[in-house]
């Protein structure tokens, strides 16, 4: 029997602080009017001190799994999609994965920068069809303001946070995720690239000073590839899964640059208002851009069930990717108060049992001679968005030898 991969949870998380093209106009030399004129953004979500690429992530598979109304130890695999995680390792998938309790999954990150959602719902799907897994967390998630150069009005005005998850499960009954198209030229990778922190120049007081930990982007380069690849890629998908331009409803891009999406509609010969467009609120939140889309689409009920749905992302890589989707939820009944409490409690208990294990290993290092375990360092100092920017522009486009 084939099997399908349906999505049936969806959810997203974005931080309460808001930062307006005027307020970025105080830390660089820049104008809301150049950022609207030029990418359509008007303001983005900046994540708290307490807020992290992990607790975004773990909000917005929260309210998947609750569209959803599973039990997470259900959950086979958690994905997260993701270039600005948690940690180089443990992944941030494994830290959802303790929060939520998510006792019988395997978790890995996946980076393939702002494509990372489309390439992870790919991943998702096929884990789903071939019957290795049957339900598949998939989660987008940024906190871009942690990894851009503030000095750098170039970069510092597209990205925001934020992060968006999908719950998918396999079924007998055709539809769910159609198709998918992933690309990739390496050729391209020094066009946005985040140069500093890797094997090839590990973290330094050089790289640090050279803001090599930040994002470096050539725009036009950049511009030029995502308008090059954007209209192809949802072509491409919609024939892989056997269907014409016109019996899609809605599309769903990366919210780059409103530029960037109505050139695509352009070359596509599609009308604008099938285009999903929130970069206006949001900014540039790479990989969670598509998932937050999606949320803000249904709630409005711009997506409606039986849809056809084309995904398309771009970015660092260079990656490209789309998926066609058929949005064929099925109706549930209301979830149950006592179905809501008990999640709520499940929650809880993953919390008690994270500190129980803890303390089992911190036990058992003592019993067998290897020691207490070191916590690790706390960081020394405040996110960069918290700390004031100065006013000079630096030329944040060739990446550092
Ligand atoms: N505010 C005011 N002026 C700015 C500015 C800012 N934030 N950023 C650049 N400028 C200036 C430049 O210095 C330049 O001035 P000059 O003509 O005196 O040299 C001028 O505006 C034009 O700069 P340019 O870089 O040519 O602008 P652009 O039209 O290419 O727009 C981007 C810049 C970044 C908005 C655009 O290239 C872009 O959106 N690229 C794609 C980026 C992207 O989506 N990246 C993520 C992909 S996942």
């Amino acid at each position: 029997m084939e099997r399908y991969a349906h999505i049936t949870g969806w959810g997203m998380a974005v931080p309460e602080r808001i930062m307006t093209n005027a307020d970025l106009a105080e830390i660089v030399d820049t104008s809301d009017e150049w950022i609207r004129a030029r990418t359509g953004i008007r303001e983005r979500r900046i994540a708290g001190p307490k807020e992290t690429t992990g607790t975004l992530a773990i909000e917005a598979a929260q309210a998947a799994v609750e569209v959803a109304d599973i039990d997470p130890a259900t959950i086979d695999l958690i994905i997260v999609a993701t270039s600005t995680p948690e940690y180089v390792f443990p992944s941030t998938a494994c830290v959802v994965q303790d929060a939520l309790g998510a006792l019988n999954a395997g978790a890995f990150d996946l980076s393939a920068a702002c494509s990372g959602f489309v390439y992870a719902l790919s991943t998702a799907s096929n884990a789903i069809r071939s019957g290795a897994h049957n339900t598949v967390l998939v989660i987008g998630a940024e906190t871009m303001s942690r990894v851009v150069n503030w000095e750098d009005r170039g970069t510092c005005i597209l990205f925001g946070d934020g992060a968006g998850a999908f719950l998918l499960q396999g079924s007998e009954q055709p539809g769910g995720v159609l198709s998918c198209l992933l690309r990739a030229d390496g050729s391209g990778g020094s066009s946005l690239m985040i140069p500093g922190g890797g094997s090839r120049a590990p973290a330094s007081f050089d790289t640090v000073r050279e803001h090599q930990h930040c994002i470096y982007m050539d725009g036009k380069e950049v511009y030029r590839f995502a308008t090059r690849v954007m209209a192809s890629a949802v072509k491409e998908v919609a024939q892989m899964g056997g269907l014409e331009l016109e019996q899609l409803q809605v599309i769903i891009p990366h919210q780059a640059n409103q530029r960037i999406i109505d050139s695509a509609a352009r070359t596509l010969g599609m009308p604008e208002e099938k285009f999903v467009v929130n970069l206006d609120r949001y900014g540039n939140t790479s990989a969670a851009s598509i998932p937050i889309a999606v949320c803000e689409a249904v709630a409005q009920g711009r997506i409606r069930p039986n849809d056809n749905l084309a995904m398309v992302g771009f970015g660092g890589g260079l990656t490209w990717g789309a998926a066609l989707v058929k949005w064929d939820v099925m109706e549930k009944a209301d979830i149950s108060f006592w179905h809501r409490a008990r999640r709520r409690a499940s929650y809880e208990m993953a919390k008690v049992r994270s500190v129980v294990r803890r303390g089992v290993r911190q036990v058992e290092g003592m019993v067998y001679g290897t020691g207490p375990l070191r916590p690790p360092p706390e960081p020394s100092q405040m996110p960069p968005a918290q700390s004031p920017p100065r006013k000079q522009p630096v030329d944040g486009k060739a990446p550092p030898k």
